[in-house]
Order: C-alpha cells, then sequence, then structure tokens
C-alpha cells in the first residue's frame, strides 16, 4: 500500500468513526429534515411516524410485503451470513456441530445458548426420552383418519390437540410450563411422526424405548417388526441425527415467524401452528416436491429439456433459490456427504445422477448463476429419506421433528422479549372508500 493510499484511507476511517450513527431524510412534499438513529444498521420503523404533512397525516410507514428487508426481533439463537453461505446456532459452525455433536445437545444449546456439561446433558437427555409417550386416546384420534391421509395432516393436527391434554400449556409466562412442554414437545414428536407413519401402513403402533439414542428410538418406532429389541443401524442412526442437527433452526424464517406471530397472541405452542407453515412446498414441503420433481424429468438425457422450463417460468426447480442464502446452501454440502454415506450401505438412490445432472447444468447456466440460485437444504434430503426407506409424505415430517426445538427457541426468545408485542402489521388500504348499502333488487 502507498502513503498516499494509506492516508486517504485512514482519514476515510477516522471520518466514520466520527461519522454520527444518524440519517438524515427531507421530506420534500414539505421540506423538513428528520435526523433517524440508526441501530445495528437500522432504523426503527416507528421513528418514520413522524414525518407527517400536517397535523391531521397518519405518518409515514414502511412497506415490505413479504418482510424482504424488515428485521422483525433481535434474536440471538442462530445466525446466517446468506452471501458466504455461512449457518451458525449460538455462534457455533453448523459444521463442527453436524461433526462433533448429537441432536439432542444441539437442541439444548439452542434453547439454553449454551453446549450442556455433561450432568446437563445427561438430565436433558432423561427428561426427554421419559416425555415420549403419548396419552392413549391420541391413537384413537389417529385412528380416525383415512390410511392414505398426509402424515403432515396428522401430525399438524395431532399437535394442536396435544394443547388439550396439557392446560398447564396456557401458563406461557411461567418458565417451569415452558420448560415442561419444551421437554413434552421435543419428547413426542418422534412418536406422534412414527405412529402417524405406521397408520398409514396399517401396522400396530410401536412404544418408544427409552434405552435408544433420539434417532434410533425414531427408528425403532417406525421400522420395528417382530423383534423383541429393536438395534438401529449406527450408520442411519447418525446419518439421522445428523440431519436433524441441520435442520433444527434457521432464524427468521416462514415458520420461525409463525411461531413467533403466532405465539405473541399468548396462545400455547402446541396451538402456535409453525408445523403448517412448514408443509407448504416452499418451505419444508419442498424436500418432497424435489423426489417428485426428478421422478418426473425421469433421466439423466431430460434435465437440459426439464431446466427449459424452468427457464421459461412454466416450473420451478424444486430445492433451489433461498431468500437469504446467495451462495452453496451449507447444509446443503454436509448433506451431499451425509447421501454418500447411506447410499454406501443401502445402495446408491438411482435418482441421485438426475440431480447431480440438474446441479452441474444450473451451476452453470446463466439463468440460476444471475438470480444467484444455488441447492438448498431440500435438494438432497429427499433422496437420502427415500433410501432410508421413507415414504415421500414422510419428508416434510422428517424436517419438523427436528425444528421443534428452533421453534421452541424462537418462542421462548419472542416471549422474553420485552420490546415484543402482539403481533400486527398494518396495511395500506386501496380499496372503496365509503359506500352506501344497496338494496338486492337495485343491484345489478
Ligand atoms: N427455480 C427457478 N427459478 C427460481 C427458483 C427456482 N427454484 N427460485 C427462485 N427463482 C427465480 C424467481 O423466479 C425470481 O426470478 P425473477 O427475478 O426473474 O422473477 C428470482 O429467482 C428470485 O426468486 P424469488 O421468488 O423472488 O425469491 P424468494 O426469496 O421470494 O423465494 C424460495 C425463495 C421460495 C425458496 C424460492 O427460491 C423457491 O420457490 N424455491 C423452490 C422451493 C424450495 O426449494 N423451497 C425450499 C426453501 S429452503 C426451506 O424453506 C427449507
Amino acid at each position: 500500500m502507498d502513503s498516499v493510499t494509506s492516508t486517504a484511507e485512514s482519514k476515510k476511517a477516522a471520518d466514520i468513526a466520527t461519522a454520527r450513527e444518524t440519517i438524515s431524510i427531507t421530506d420534500n412534499r414539505t421540506g423538513k429534515s428528520y435526523e433517524i438513529p440508526i441501530t445495528h444498521g437500522t432504523i426503527r420503523a416507528m421513528d418514520l411516524r413522524q414525518i407527517e404533512v400536517d397535523a391531521n397525516d397518519f405518518g409515514m410507514m414502511s412497506y415490505d410485503p413479504a418482510f424482504n428487508n424488515t428485521a422483525s426481533c433481535i434474536s440471538r439463537v442462530s445466525y446466517i451470513d446468506g452471501d458466504k453461505g455461512i449457518l451458525r446456532y449460538r455462534g457455533y459452525p453448523i459444521e463442527e456441530l453436524a461433526e462433533k455433536s448429537t441432536y439432542l445437545e444441539t437442541a439444548y444449546l439452542l434453547l439454553n445458548g449454551a453446549l450442556p456439561t455433561e450432568t446437563q446433558l445427561k438430565d436433558w437427555t432423561w427428561h426427554v426420552s421419559h416425555h415420549t409417550f403419548v396419552h392413549e386416546s391420541i391413537k384413537k384420534f389417529l385412528d380416525g383418519f383415512h390410511y392414505d391421509a398426509h402424515p403432515m395432516g396428522m401430525m399438524i393436527s395431532t399437535i394442536a390437540a396435544l394443547s388439550t391434554f396439557y392446560h398447564d400449556a396456557k401458563d406461557i409466562l411461567n418458565p417451569e410450563s415452558r420448560q415442561k412442554q419444551t421437554l413434552r414437545l421435543i419428547g413426542k414428536m418422534p412418536t406422534i411422526a412414527a405412529f402417524a407413519y405406521r397408520h398409514t401402513l396399517g401396522m400396530p403402533f410401536v412404544y418408544p424405548d427409552n434405552d435408544l439414542s433420539y434417532p434410533g428410538n425414531f427408528l425403532n418406532m417406525l421400522f420395528r417388526t417382530t423383534e423383541a429389541r429393536y438395534r438401529p443401524n449406527p450408520t442411519l442412526e447418525r446419518a439421522l441425527d445428523v440431519l436433524f442437527i441441520l435442520h433444527a433452526d434457521h432464524e427468521q424464517n416462514c415458520s420461525a415467524n409463525v411461531i413467533r406471530g403466532v405465539g405473541s397472541s399468548h396462545v400455547d405452542p402446541y396451538s402456535a401452528a409453525a408445523i403448517a407453515a412448514l408443509y407448504g412446498p416452499l418451505h419444508g414441503g419442498a424436500n418432497e416436491e424435489v423426489v417428485r420433481m426428478l421422478h418426473e424429468i425421469g433421466s439423466v438425457q431430460k434435465v437440459p429439456e426439464f431446466i427449459k422450463r424452468v427457464k421459461a417460468g412454466e416450473v420451478k426447480l424444486m430445492g433451489f433459490g433461498h431468500r437469504i442464502y446467495k451462495n452453496y446452501d451449507p447444509r446443503a454440502r454436509i448433506i451431499k456427504r451425509v447421501a454418500y454415506e447411506v447410499f454406501e450401505l443401502m445402495g446408491k438412490n438411482p435418482l441421485l445422477e438426475i440431480a447431480l445432472e440438474c446441479e452441474r447444468i444450473a451451476l452453470e447456466d446463466e439463468y440460476f448463476v444471475k438470480r444467484k440460485l444455488y441447492p438448498n437444504v431440500d435438494f438432497y434430503t429427499g433422496l437420502i429419506y427415500q433410501s432410508m426407506g421413507f415414504p415421500m409424505t414422510m419428508f416434510p415430517v422428517l424436517f419438523a421433528m427436528p425444528r421443534t426445538s428452533g421453534w421452541l427457541s424462537q418462542w421462548q426468545e419472542m416471549l422474553l422479549d420485552p420490546e415484543q408485542k402482539i403481533a400486527r402489521p398494518r396495511q395500506i388500504y386501496l380499496g372503496h372508500d365509503t359506500r352506501s348499502y344497496i338494496p338486492m333488487e337495485k343491484r345489478s
């Protein structure tokens, strides 16, 4: 660096250091100027309200459909740098957690903000595994579903129904009650998911085995048949645990926003409906759609033709694109590795070649490059789940189960944030002004 550049740069740095953390806005309608504070690179939308044409004016609002550029909360749970492809839970890189942690430990981290000590982890694991049983009545209403009911439909209704069993769940401002519902939800999600799956097959429900790990017990409740004691395959057990870690939280995604929004009315966490948001094909339902799409493409040779249709706007390349990631989703990278470990054991999924060809073309094609569309978490998960023996309809369930710890962390953070109130956005009303009621005989 020459001395002229270095002087200029230090002057710029000094200017920034002495600059006021404010922004000045001049309203050209009135000529008035306003100085608005900037905190964490953000202005408060309520500071815009003072900008008004006259005393009768409501004041300026910001308009941001789909929250493209609006922070709705301050959070310390997970962090994403979408341009660099970084994801951290409570500061820990997702790659390290996927390599060294377990889902239950990660869930504890998300909920409590710190990794547990050995005793804390033992205690936490004991408590979760002692909340895995569901009330026998739950089996009765699961039985009421049609054999081909989508397991997410069964999950959504059964989770909501849990609120009818646990009246103490309404006491959302009581930390002990919150902890109890947290244990219940994390403990019971795999049981309900497995029961929904077994119902579809017409097979008897398998009760939890508390001596198995969290993913091991889930595999037990799904796949056990006549054996006295189910022994999960360690490769599949670990693969599932890693997938659970990767799906545990993802800052203010659609379903996290739902649990914060619905939870802000102080309803119990079972009724907070985040799982319903996750079911949509643009969110957690995408993993199912990816495999359907790969089946529809049918062969590697047909990929270019399909990509043409994507570029023409006829269809989407499911499992690609993300609101925040404008780089490779770091979870997709780990998932690709896990996929090969599972394929080694179970045999390669025949759809893999089609998926790889879609990715190869998309990463080079101008349409995708220009829009920064990369594979997201859902692109490869379906292939793994399919190789593990899960039917496609179970894929979103496998996403919802581990996301429960993230939802509960977001819910708790929202409840404890003194700035949060009932979520209630504004609107810009462009409908009719007052009209007089028209009697039926005068309507055309
Ligand atoms: N295939 C083709 N084009 C796409 C795709 C895709 N998968 N995703 C985005 N684009 C295009 C859009 O058409 C748009 O093009 P344009 O600028 O010419 O209009 C541009 O890329 C920007 O996309 P938006 O829809 O504005 O991006 P947004 O942030 O609103 O949507 C989303 C993100 C919903 C994930 C979108 O990329 C998508 O629908 N992807 C497929 C579904 C999917 O995989 N969902 C899982 C997401 S990860 C998760 O929730 C777990």
